[in-house]
């Protein structure tokens, strides 16, 4: 055998060699008993204050009324839409809020009642106060962040909690 059959032949025994190691090791992992899955890790969590923003008697159909929430470097908007609505809440199901900061660079945006949306003069993104924030159109990147509501036995109507996060911030909770 010539010197480069030697080294051909040397080759391919390794090749072979490394081959059957690594079929044997894949055998063994497939074999293994599947280690138990491990729980993933729990998002991060804010805690949100609970706020009253208004009594249910406040409110009438259609007339935005000015609020803030979490705090009051937040502005937002609490609405009696006058229909049921997808997480709306009180007798009629049909209170929600919302922020006004527009998600995508935060002009403060103005509530049309014809047909109930929130607009922005920025650049013109428009939300669907009726269908939980969705953008039917612009620029945004997100849907407009919802507060989360309750109705007390007095008919206090309390925000706990928002869905989005609302615009400039890294938290809503500061
Ligand atoms: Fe509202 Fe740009 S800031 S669309």
């Amino acid at each position: 055998m010539s010197g480069c059959n030697k080294v051909a032949e040397a080759g391919r025994r390794f090749f072979l060699g490394r081959g059957a190691l690594a079929a044997a090791g894949a055998a063994a992992v497939a074999a293994a008993p599947a280690a138990p899955a491990k729980a993933a890790p729990a998002l991060a969590q804010v805690t949100y204050p609970r706020t009253k923003l208004a009594n249910i008697r406040d409110l009438k159909p259609n007339e935005p009324q000015e609020i803030a929430y979490p705090d009051a470097d937040s502005p937002g908007v609490l609405l009696k839409l006058g229909t049921r609505v997808e997480g709306g809440v009180g007798p009629d199901g049909d209170v929600v809020a919302y922020s006004i900061l527009c998600p995508h660079k935060g002009y403060p945006m103005f509530y049309r009642t014809d047909d109930r949306t929130l607009n922005c003069p920025g650049h013109y993104s428009r939300f669907d106060c009726e269908k939980g924030g969705l953008q039917v159109w612009g620029h945004a990147t997100q849907n407009l962040a919802q507060y989360r509501l309750k109705v007390d036995a007095n008919g206090d109507i309390q925000a706990e909690g928002v869905d989005e996060l609302i615009y400039g911030r890294h938290s809503n909770v500061l």
